[in-house]
């Protein structure tokens, strides 16, 4: 049975998606879900599911990555997770912390990878008349939203789109690529998927 640690800064809709997928029949459970911010939403509804949560606030160490990591991996290793799921986590992590989890760390950013790398993917596309956007699972490496591609899920971009209303059609269907990603990662499958 493989340990997720799920690490979120906000409402944890991808956090959610992923618990609830690993409650049944599943290869891994949720051990952690553990924030940056102590206010997230996303950790009360994860002790209302019953799942240990933790978080250190980011923001007393100002501009030190090094030191907010430290703490931050008190409570992540203490779960001993196999593997560490980052869903809606908006923090840049350090070289030396992904490194810490190399193989083993996913994330879902809101783009096509390797288009738009970074924020505010959706009006880019909208910006380059795109008539497709979507989600992308991949494996974290020290390069910002940029390592091995392992699913994403299309949506069409229709004329009347604002950054709001492709957001919400994307993030049904990161809902749906995240959870099952996972399920074939952690039974050690990590052929890419296409939705
Ligand atoms: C989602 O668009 C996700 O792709 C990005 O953060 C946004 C919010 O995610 N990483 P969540 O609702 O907090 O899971």
């Amino acid at each position: 049975m493989k340990r997720v640690a799920i690490l979120i800064s906000g409402g944890g809709s991808n956090m959610l998606a992923l618990a609830d997928s690993m409650a049944g029949d599943h290869p891994a459970r949720a051990v952690l879900i553990l924030s940056n911010d102590p206010s997230a939403v996303g950790l009360q509804k994860a002790a209302a599911r019953g799942i240990a949560t933790a978080a250190v606030d980011h923001r007393p160490f100002g501009k030190d990555r090094a030191g907010f990591e430290a703490e931050l991996l008190k409570p992540l290793l203490a779960a001993k997770p196999d593997i560490v799921c980052l869903a809606g986590f908006m923090r840049v992590l350090t070289p030396a912390f992904v490194e810490g989890f190399a193989g083993r760390m996913l994330n879902i950013h809101p783009s096509l990878l390797p288009k738009y790398p970074g924020l505010h993917t959706h009006q880019r596309a909208l910006d380059a008349g795109d008539l497709e956007a979507g989600c992308t699972v991949h494996e974290v490496t020290p390069v910002l939203d940029d390592g091995p591609i392992l699913g994403q899920a299309r949506v069409p971009v229709l004329a009347d789109d604002t950054a709001e209303t492709l957001a919400a059609r994307v993030l049904k269907d990161e809902h749906r690529l995240y959870p099952a990603v996972l399920r074939r990662f952690a039974a050690g499958d990590r052929r890419p998927l296409y939705l």
